[in-house]
């Protein structure tokens, strides 16, 4: 009996490792959408601030190739925002339109294009509950409209 225990313990454990939707939802596991329009589905996302890690999925819903429609994921304060936007446009799509080694961007996918999908994990340390973050699409003239605020409650 005691082995028996030990192995329904252990795959307990493992399908909460696997990740997948199937286990349970704290909260830390975010997704959006972008589409040709311009536009991110969402201009608020929120995550629990017992949150140690965040995953943020972007999915390009639209059909246009990155280098015409690119959209990526980017988080920084709002005071850094325009900075990291401005310095991104410079660094160009080899470098996915984000400064290397930028130390204001807490967190920033890749650009991707339509139909494709992608995702970043970050941690919470060092940012602060109830403050309003900013996240926005760094691709050079998209970060004025593709915005929204990203809060730790
Ligand atoms: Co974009």
């Amino acid at each position: 009996m005691k082995n028996i225990s030990i192995y329904t313990g252990m795959m307990t454990l493992l399908i909460a490792l696997s990740g997948n939707s199937a286990s349970a939802d704290d909260g830390c596991n975010l997704s959006l959408g972008a589409a040709d329009n311009m536009q991110f589905s969402t201009k608020a996302m929120s995550a629990p601030a017992s949150c140690e890690n965040i995953t943020v999925t972007l999915n390009h819903t639209g059909q246009f190739p990155k280098n015409a429609m690119g959209h990526n994921w980017v988080l920084t304060t709002e005071a850094d925002f325009k900075g990291v936007a401005m310095d991104g446009g410079s660094a160009g799509l080899k470098n996915n339109y984000v400064k290397e080694g930028d130390s204001r961007v807490i967190a920033a996918t890749a650009i991707i294009g339509g139909g494709e999908s992608t995702s970043v994990t970050f941690s919470t340390g060092g940012m602060t509950a109830g403050t309003a973050y900013t996240f926005f699409c760094s691709f050079p003239g998209h970060w004025g409209i593709m915005k929204g605020t990203f809060t730790l409650s």
